[in-house]
């Protein structure tokens, strides 16, 4: 059974290779463990009965969540694990009453595109050459969220 947790440091060496499986511009185990020990990060691990198998996170600053990143093993892609931990991430940026949730998606990424689009996010600008291995466009992905009460 997949489980959706806060992520760890214990978790770090395990999602650090799942992010080379994953991402042409892996971020290194260093970067998780910074990210770690950084006050605005809030990540989240996909486990299935102990293994890590996704991760999602972002960082809130000054009332918006801005999305680092979503990744799910291979393996474990259309089985709504991708799913569940954009649902957390939303649940939470709810709870700490953030006006929006933001992020970047290459263009080429279809897959992402529609697990966002899925949850209320909205293609709201594009970032020409944004990421440094090809020169790819990015585009910029919004979720807002509506105040209660
Ligand atoms: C994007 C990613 C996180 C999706 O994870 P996932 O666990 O497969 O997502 P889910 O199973 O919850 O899928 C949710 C929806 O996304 C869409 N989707 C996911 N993968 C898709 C694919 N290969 N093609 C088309 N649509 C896809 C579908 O609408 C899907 O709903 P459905 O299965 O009911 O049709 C995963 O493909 C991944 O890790 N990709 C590599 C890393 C990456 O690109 N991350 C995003 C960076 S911005």
């Amino acid at each position: 059974m997949i489980e959706i947790t806060r992520m760890t440091r214990d978790d770090v060496p395990e999602i650090a290779e799942l992010e080379k499986i994953c991402f042409m511009l892996p971020w290194s185990e260093k970067s998780f463990h910074d990210e770690m020990a950084n006050n605005l990060a809030i990540y989240f691990t996909a486990k299935d009965n102990g293994k890590c198998v996704g991760y999602a996170g972002f960082w809130n600053v000054s009332g918006e969540g801005d999305v680092t990143n979503v990744a799910v093993l291979p393996e474990y892609r259309r089985r709504g694990v991708g799913s569940s931990l954009v649902a957390e991430m939303i649940k939470t940026a709810e709870k700490l009453k953030l006006e929006i949730l933001t992020l970047e998606v290459r263009k080429s990424n279809a897959a992402a595109q529609k697990l966002y689009e899925k949850f209320g996010f909205e293609i709201l600008g594009e970032r020409k050459r944004y990421y440094s291995d090809n020169g790819e466009d990015a585009y910029i992905m919004t979720r807002t969220f509506t105040p209660k009460g």
